[in-house]
């Protein structure tokens, strides 16, 4: 039998929509907010205010690409957290509406799983290849950074994560530093293309055991510039791409020294990636590199997956719907944590 589901993700600046067919896309629809833009950063409110204008075209416009009408589905997901708590709400209070309308079950999903299960996401020929169980994931994102041992569909544990910002925030700091547009990460990336990564080096975090940090690395970036620009104000124009190609290889190089020892530790050889910074075309390259070398299977997301979208919400929410996990109606959002 074929399971339709509705994907509903607005944990941040996105809101997005997307209706799978068992583990299948059929629509994935996403509008971003430039309102942010002119602020250098998300702006709470203004997302949340952002996501009740967009929900509901949004949603409608999934249901046209997808071809179906809302009756032929069997289950509504959405992002329960972590994001934030007025972005979440919209979302939440929307699906349970749609669930109760509708007469069809509601399903809570975890943000950063769901970045993970993305991975189980098959393409219209079936051929791509899934991860097996277990495997390492390194899901780097905006507002995380962790390695995940995935055991099975819906059993994860967090065996690394962050003590402060996380890769994406790292990524964004530093190209607000520069002076670039938000979100840095992707701005960064380009100019990296022509930027020598030795140029500069920046001093990497001693941190125990798989986790990470980001802040101090940040504050060197900070203090460097400052130094430079007292005798050159056009210091970071001048060596803009290097500057670029330094810093993304120093926050790449930290990932994957911290995912090697897990992957050593664990003596898993299955690796991933997910969330924003896994569109990083250098990161994607060292990864595939490594995989060579090591004798890993490596998976790395298909460029539409690696941000924020309702796919990788409507996947994980397939896997719950298979298991009869089900939402209460009086279910709320939360901010922080994870599954
Ligand atoms: O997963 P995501 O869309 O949202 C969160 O859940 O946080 O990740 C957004 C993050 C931002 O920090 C953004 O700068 C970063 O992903 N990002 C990138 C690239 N594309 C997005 N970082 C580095 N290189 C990229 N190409
Ligand atoms: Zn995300």
């Amino acid at each position: 039998m074929n399971i339709y589901i509705l994907g509903i993700e607005s944990s941040c600046d996105d809101t997005s929509a997307a209706v799978l067919i068992n583990n299948k896309i059929l629509a994935n629809i996403i509008a971003n907010q430039s309102i942010h833009e002119k602020y250098g950063g998300v702006v709470p409110e203004l997302a949340s205010r952002a996501h009740q204008q967009n929900i509901i075209p949004v949603v409608d416009t999934a249901l046209k690409t997808a071809g179906i009408n809302k009756e032929q589905l069997h289950a509504i997901a959405f992002t329960r957290g972590p994001g934030l708590l007025g972005s979440l709400l919209v979302g939440t209070s929307f699906s349970k509406s749609f669930a109760l309308g509708m007469g069809i079950p509601l399903v809570e999903v975890d943000h950063m799983q769901a970045h993970i299960l993305a991975h189980f996401i098959q393409n219209d020929n079936g051929t791509r290849d899934l991860p097996d169980f277990p495997f390492l994931c390194l899901t780097i994102s905006g507002g995380h950074t962790q390695i995940v041992l995935v055991k099975n569909y819906l059993e994860m544990e967090v065996i690394g994560k962050t003590i402060d910002d996380a890769a994406g925030e790292a990524f964004d700091k530093a190209a607000k530093i520069m002076g670039l547009p938000y979100p840095g990460g992707p701005e960064i990336d380009k100019l990296a293309k022509q930027g020598d990564p030795n140029r500069f080096s920046f001093p990497k975090p001693q941190i125990p055991e798989l986790d990470f940090s980001f802040s101090g690395l940040k504050t060197s970036f900070l203090y460097f510039l400052r130094d430079e620009l007292k005798s050159n104000e056009n210091f970071i124009q001048e060596n803009l791409h290097d500057l670029a190609a330094s810093m993304q290889q120093t926050i790449i190089s930290i990932l994957m020294e911290k995912l090697s020892k897990a992957a050593r530790q664990s003596g898993v050889n299955q690796i991933a990636i997910a969330g924003g910074v896994s569109a990083n075309s250098e990161m994607r390259k060292q990864l595939s590199e490594a995989g060579e070398r090591n004798g890993w299977d490596v998976f790395i997301p298909e460029f539409q997956f690696t941000t924020d979208n309702a796919a990788m919400i409507a996947i994980a929410g397939y896997f719950k719907y298979l298991k009869k996990e089900f939402a209460s109606l009086d279910v709320t959002p939360y901010a922080r944590g994870s599954f």
